[in-house]
Parts: structure tokens; sequence; C-alpha cells
């Protein structure tokens, strides 16, 4: 059994992260842990028909954002690694600083000091400096940013599609097998 910690922050695209649940739940070994932040609760109510317990369901193992004495906030709680999907530019620049008021944002960090797997799903257009900056710090310390920025090659026909497709290359930087897209199959001729 693999632990996977999924966090879902406050930015808009909340669907993204509750996607990501729904798929993991129906994949056999692993084990999800999800981390819900205040914001995305909020956001959940207003961009989505779910309630929060319906999104809690999706996961094996839930935890509370307050709880910094969470397994998660440990390095030696083993993970494969962890995904914030939406991030947040509030979470984005805390996990570039390593500001860990909240369990999303430690666990994040943690992943970072573990040279664990950190994939963070950005969601904010258009980007002012900062947002570029804190990036960059991400990115320099391992983790990947992993924009909600959809193809069109594989003809999506559908909002799910296009959720999907993101949902999709999140898996795919885990290494976990999905057919969540259509993959390009080259042009060779
Ligand atoms: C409906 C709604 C949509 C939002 N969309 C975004 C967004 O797309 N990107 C973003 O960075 N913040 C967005 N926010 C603001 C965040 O929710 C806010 O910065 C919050 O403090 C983030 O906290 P968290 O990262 O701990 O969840 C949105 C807020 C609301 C209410």
């Amino acid at each position: 059994m693999q632990r996977m910690i999924v966090g879902v922050s406050g930015s808009s695209g909340v669907i993204y992260g509750i996607r990501l649940l729904e798929v993991l739940r129906d994949i056999d070994g692993i084990e999800t842990h999800l981390i819900l932040s205040k914001g995305a609760k909020l956001t959940l109510g207003l961009e989505t028909a779910y309630a929060v317990a319906e999104v809690e369901a999706l996961a094996d193992i839930v935890h509370n954002p307050d709880n910094l004495a969470a397994s998660v906030s440990s390095g030696s709680f083993r993970v494969m690694g962890m995904a914030v999907v939406p991030c947040s530019m509030k979470s984005l620049a805390q996990i570039a600083l390593s500001l860990n008021d909240n369990l999303l944002t430690r666990a994040a960090d943690v992943t970072l000091k573990e040279r664990r797997k950190l994939v963070l799903v950005p969601r904010e257009t258009p980007l002012h400096l900062g947002h570029l900056r804190h990036m960059t710090a991400v990115t320099e310390m391992g983790g990947i940013i992993l924009p909600p920025a959809p193809s069109f090659y594989h003809a999506p026909k559908t909002i799910g599609d296009l959720i999907d497709q993101t949902v999709g290359k999140v898996l795919d930087q885990f290494g976990i097998e999905h057919g969540l897209f259509r993959r390009w199959g080259g042009n060779d001729t």
C-alpha cells in the first residue's frame, strides 16, 4: 500500500481536486490522505454542488487542516508524495517560503524536505512577478508546477474531458496508470 497526500486549497477549480480523489479511490493500492483547507471548503460551496462530507468520503484518511500534529506533518511518516490540486496563490507563497502554519503547507514543506514528489496545480491568471517567483522557488526546491492548461489535440468535448486531462497529467507525475485522456500517438508521416 502506498500513501498519497492530496491537498485541496481555496482557489477556483476545486473540481480538479475532487476528480483526482474520485480517480484515486478506484485505483488499488493507494491510500489517500486528504487535507481540505478552509478556503477550499468555501470555494467548494460556491463552485460545486458537493458537500464537504461528500468530498471527504472520497478519501481514505481525512486530516483537519489545523492539526499540525497529524501523521502527514512528519517526514518519518512514509508517503509517495503530495499533490495540491488546485493550489491557491496563498498556499503557493506559503509553500515557497516554508510558512507552515496549517497542515496543507506543512505537509507540502515536509514533502519537499524529504525529496518526495510535490505537484502543485496553481490556478490564477494573469500572474504577477511574485507568483512567478514563488513558482520558480518551488521548482528550484524540486517541486513540480503543473498548471491546469488544457491541450486540444485529444479533441476534448466536455468540461469533464478538460478536467480529466489535467488530473491525468498529475497522475503521470506519480507514475500512476490511467486512461483519462487519449495520448498523442505521433504524426510521423
Ligand atoms: C470563489 C473564490 C474563488 C477564488 N479563486 C482563487 C483563485 O483562482 N486563485 C487564488 O489564488 N485564489 C483564489 N481565491 C482566494 C483564496 O481562496 C484565498 O486566497 C484563500 O485565503 C486561500 O487560502 P488557502 O490556500 O489556505 O485555501 C478564491 C476565493 C474565492 C472565494
